[in-house]
């Protein structure tokens, strides 16, 4: 029996990318170009990057949404979710990141389905409302903002949108209600909103492997009004 060892969740990671993920020269690519620019190494991993592509097809997804583009990779398995009359529509504060994302998501050939909008999301996503709906939104962004960024997940969804908020595990840390780290005290902000806020219905799921001790909360909204 192995140990419990972040060495060894590594390993098992490795592991269920070669049987179930696969080495798909696209995303290496996008990984590679966005380390070669220095961008932080913070993407989702594999696994969780297939898991969004799971979850935009399993909801029949056409709009997405994600708050925090980075490099592009997680867009780049959500795009691939859709066909070719659908949009990821991403939102990426840093203009490097998102020059960075736009030649990836291009090579990817997946760049009809991406529009990429530079700028603060909080100032941003006011100018999403009066779209159609978004049927998924992933956030994984400035952590500090997350409950705005719910509330802009339930205001820009519509009843049975799939919202996914990723990092609420952030090693551990999460349980410590006198945090002074800011992402933290937002992340269990974000929790408690989620379980409190008639309009979600959620869960989270802690994580190991490639990235360490870490998790995401998986919600559902619901059509209940605003409390
Ligand atoms: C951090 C942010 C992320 O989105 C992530 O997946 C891991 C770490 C961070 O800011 O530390
Ligand atoms: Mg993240």
């Amino acid at each position: 029996m192995a140990e419990s060892t972040p060495a060894n969740w590594r390993s098992a990671d490795e592991y269920l990318i070669d049987s179930l993920v696969g080495h798909d020269a696209a995303l290496e690519s996008a990984v590679a170009a966005q380390r070669a620019a220095g961008l932080p190494a913070i993407e989702v991993a594999p696994v969780a990057g297939k898991l969004l592509h799971l979850l935009a097809r399993i909801a029949g997804a056409r709009r997405v949404l994600e708050i925090g583009t980075l490099g592009g990779y997680s867009t780049i398995w959500l795009a691939r979710a859709l066909d070719e009359n659908g949009r990821v529509i991403t939102i990426e504060a840093e203009a490097r990141n998102a020059e960075v994302a736009r030649a990836n998501i291009d090579a990817a050939g997946v760049g009809e389905r991406v529009e990429i909008l530079v700028g603060r999301a909080v100032e941003v996503l006011p100018t999403l409302e009066g779209t159609e709906p978004f049927d998924l939104v992933f956030i994984d962004a400035d952590k500090e903002s997350n409950t705005i960024y719910l509330d802009w997940a339930a205001r820009l969804g519509r009843p049975g949108t799939v919202v996914v908020l990723d990092n609420i595990g952030r090693e551990g840390e999460i349980v410590d209600p006198h945090t002074t780290d800011p992402r933290v005290a937002g992340t269990r902000a974000a929790l408690e909103m989620l379980g409190a806020d008639a309009r979600f219905d959620a869960t989270a799921l802690q994580t190991v492997g490639l990235k360490g001790w870490d998790g995401f909360a998986l919600a559902v909204v619901t059509g209940a009004s605003a409390p």
